[in-house]
């Protein structure tokens, strides 16, 4: 990811070689300031607090979690607490239990005094793989946009609307949704995006809209219920999301709002892709509407909105009555018949059992 003229991922190993440093996304696009992650329990928080997170990164995290736990002690009961704490932050994004789920079968079998090395190294390992995934997502997403824009005539610009933030801050660096259009952009087709501002955290407008303009793609940020119109208006040529748990048939589970963007891609005849980690697909799940646990988060965040007033303060304020009740479920399932197709990091495939199966025929 480019921040200025520097080269950075979301997530790296400090200096001396243990602890571990993240970029704190509770600050931007206001402030960059990076976090010293030193124990299981910095770790813990940085999860929940949303210090860190889009289901990738929230992964790649745990996965350090866990190395620093077996730094301060290797043993089974040790590691096993810092499991469960560590998956109790966030439960919709899969990745975190996969990352954990694959740390720990590691680490189990060796011997105590092997396990921080070993820790460190897989989840390396983990954080590399990541990156490979999602550069490998944005190249075949850009043969879709390259084709989508051969299709427009070549003339114009191409329209994509994204929701929520799956760009390189959710991931370790490319982003999933928005590694495409980072390629797209780059290889000169002229790509704009449509963000949503995506309440009530306003990932859209504050991650994704940082994101696309430190790397210079043009954008413009909507409200969420801005969509819809635009596309009856043959705005956008095409939605991009990204997710943080796919059933094995293809229900897609993603950041609240997702759902209601594929409705209206429906009924505007506009293509809906999502693109999916493979790590992501979670083939212990069928029915993702029944069956994915959907987080609910603090009403706080509903009732009160941050912002820079223009003297430069951070502030937040109220923006519901004294005592006004709010509820806030942080994801939604998007059932597999509403979406075009997946890319992933094997390919595009349509959104359903037999595609993912014929994707990954090694999971199923
Ligand atoms: O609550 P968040 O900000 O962690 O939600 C993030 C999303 O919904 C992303 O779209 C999802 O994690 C995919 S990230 C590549």
């Amino acid at each position: 990811m480019r921040i200025g003229e520097r080269h950075y991922r979301s997530i790296w190993l400090s200096e001396d070689g243990w602890a571990v440093e993240i970029i704190d996304q509770t600050r931007l696009p206001h402030d960059f300031a990076t976090i010293r992650l030193e124990s299981p329990d910095d770790v813990e928080r940085a999860i929940r607090e949303m210090e860190v997170r889009g289901a990738p990164l929230i992964g790649a995290t745990g996965a350090y979690g866990l190395s620093l736990a077996a730094r301060g002690d290797p043993s089974t009961e040790a590691l096993e607490r810092a499991y469960k704490a560590l998956l109790a932050t966030r439960p919709t994004a899969v990745n975190l239990r996969w990352a954990l789920d694959h740390m720990m079968a590691v680490l189990i079998q060796l011997p105590p005094e092997q396990r921080a090395e070993a820790a460190y190294r897989h989840a390396a390992d983990i954080c590399d793989e990541d990156v490979a995934i999602n550069e490998s997502i944005g190249r075949h997403g850009l043969s879709l946009l390259e084709n989508l824009w051969q299709a427009k005539g070549a003339s114009g610009r191409l329209d994509v609307l994204t929701h929520c933030n799956a760009g390189w801050l959710a991931t370790v660096d490319w982003g999933t949704a928005l590694a495409p259009i980072y390629k797209a952009h780059d290889a000169g087709i002229p790509v704009h995006v449509w963000a949503d501002e995506t309440r009530p955290r306003n990932q859209g407008a504050s991650l994704t809209a940082w994101e696309l303009g430190q790397h210079g793609v043009p954008h413009t940020v909507i409200v969420d219920n801005a969509g819809g119109h635009l596309m009856q208006r043959g705005l956008v040529d095409i939605c991009i999301t990204g997710t943080d748990r796919t059933s094995r048939h293809g229900d897609v589970c993603n950041k609240i709002g997702t759902y209601l963007k594929a409705l209206a891609a429906w009924d505007n005849n506009v293509p809906f892709y999502v693109a999916l980690p493979g790590p992501t697909i979670d083939w212990t799940i069928a029915d993702g509407i029944a069956e994915i646990p959907i987080e609910e988060r603090d009403p706080a965040e509903v009732t009160r909105v941050t912002g820079r007033t223009r003297e430069g303060h951070v502030v937040s304020v109220d923006i519901t009555p004294a005592g006004a009740t709010a509820a806030n479920p942080s994801f939604d399932v998007t059932p597999a018949r509403l979406i075009t197709g997946f890319i992933t990091e094997r390919g595009v495939c349509e959104a359903s059992e037999a595609g993912l199966a014929r994707l990954f025929p090694d999971h199923g």
